[in-house]
């Protein structure tokens, strides 16, 4: 690692890197990538096991404050999370401007970045308590505000948190119930989509996070920070890689068009990607994208969906592009989107809500990486060079 950090000022050089592939813009002890190993930790735990063993909000804890929570300090913050589970009934008539068409992300860049028109006590970040009532806020209220989101472009009435169900189970409900009717939440898919969302909680230095970190590092409004990382997990080829890799499948459609939807991706003319494979970091399996695999596996078969012709095609696909020397030369192996639309989707939740439900999840990682930005000393203000290739000086034209 090489410090360039002053480079500029004794030298007048710096570096040009684009897509920052090879210039770190901070230092962090929340979460490790080995991407030649295909490993991943949060806080030094392995995601696997994390996935296996725990839940999210205490991965929520873990992410914040470094350490897995004890049974009292996760009470502790499971009631301090639920306290702020509601949002003001304001909230609800910012959701009458939006179009019912409108896609979900739209409205949630939005309705996030309202937050903090609301909560003005959390401007000031310099106050470590203002800090931690706002991480609190969106940890809480994200998925009130996606579930309202998913509601209002169904047309349905919003559903009200429940503080006696668990973070998960009361999103299930907020999305799923509807009034007057008994809704009961199924716990495989309930701890299937928990598991989920500890996948997706945080990922080092991508590119909503580092946005949230940019946004942050001006001291800007930590509700308009995270609605800045939700319009760049929007793109398709971030957060809405799920949503692109459930429609690729479609459009594949049979197990014998493969070849031709592989040799079309082999073709750099083509413009055509497959879509839910590859990874800048992972140069090996991603280990979100097993877990991932496994739980697909496991919801499909508790709701009866073991014969999805999508899974099918998936998991063929996913055999062919391994064993291809296109595929293998440039290390591109299956990432977590590749199975999580399969997954979401069986869950009942329409594709356009996929990468609000990865907004939901990554809440966490955005909102941690922000608070250990803000508390590190040597953080400036984020304010990358650039290359100017345009004309060199001139004079404005002399009237004619
Ligand atoms: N299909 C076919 N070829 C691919 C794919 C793919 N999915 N991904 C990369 N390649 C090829 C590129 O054409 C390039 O070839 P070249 O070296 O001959 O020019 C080479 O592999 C490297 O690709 P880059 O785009 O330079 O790699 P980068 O690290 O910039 O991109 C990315 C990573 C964006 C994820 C890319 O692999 C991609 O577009 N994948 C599909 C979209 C996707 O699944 N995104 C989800 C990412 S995970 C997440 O956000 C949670």
């Amino acid at each position: 690692v090489v410090d360039v950090g002053n480079l500029f000022k004794q030298t007048g050089c710096f570096t040009y890197d684009p897509g920052f592939t090879s210039t770190a813009n901070c230092k962090s002890a929340i979460t490790y990538i080995d991407g030649d190993k295909g490993e991943l930790l949060y806080r030094g735990y392995p995601i696997d096991q994390l996935a296996e063993n725990t839940n999210f909000l205490a991965v929520c804890y873990l992410l914040l404050y470094g350490e897995l929570p004890t049974n009292a300090e996760f009470i502790n913050f499971r009631r301090t999370i639920t306290n702020h589970t509601m949002v003001h009934e304001q909230m609800t008539r910012f959701f009458t401007g939006y179009r019912r068409d409108a896609h979900p992300m739209a409205v949630m860049v939005g309705t996030v970045g309202a937050l903090s028109s609301f909560y003005h006590d959390s401007t000031d970040i310099s106050d470590p308590e203002q800090r931690e009532v706002a991480s609190h806020r969106m940890i809480a209220k994200m998925p009130t505000i996606a579930a309202m989101t998913y509601k209002y472009a169904m047309g349905q009435p919003f559903i009200y948190p429940r503080n006696d169900l668990d973070y998960t189970s009361n999103f299930l409900q907020m999305c799923f119930a509807v009034p007057c009717e008994p809704y009961v939440v199924n716990p495989i898919i309930s701890r299937a989509l928990d598991r989920i969302f500890i996948l997706h909680a945080d990922h080092e230095q991508n590119a909503s996070t580092s946005t949230v970190r940019l946004a942050g590092s001006s001291g800007a409004n930590p509700f308009a920070c995270i609605a800045s990382g939700i319009a760049c997990l929007w793109g398709p080829a971030h957060g809405g890689a799920n949503e692109a890799a459930l429609n690729m499948l479609r459009e594949i459609g049979s197990v014998d068009r493969i070849p031709e939807f592989v040799k079309k991706a082999k073709d750099k003319n083509s413009g055509f990607r497959l879509m839910g494979f590859g990874h800048r970091v992972y140069k090996n399996y991603d280990p979100r994208a097993k877990v991932m695999q496994k739980t697909c596996h496991e919801v499909l078969d508790a709701l009866g969906h073991g014969d999805d012709p999508l899974l099918k095609i998936a998991l063929e696909l996913e055999r062919i592009a391994l064993q291809d020397e296109y595929f293998i030369e440039k290390k591109l192996y299956p990432n977590i989107d590749f199975y999580s639309g399969i997954t979401l989707r069986a869950m009942g939740f329409p594709v356009e809500l996929f990468t609000v439900l990865f907004a939901v999840a990554r809440t966490v990682g955005w909102i941690a990486q922000w608070k250990e930005m803000i508390e590190d000393p040597e953080q400036r203000i984020g304010r990358p060079r650039q290359l100017y290739i345009g004309p060199p000086r001139r004079d404005f034209p002399a009237p004619a």
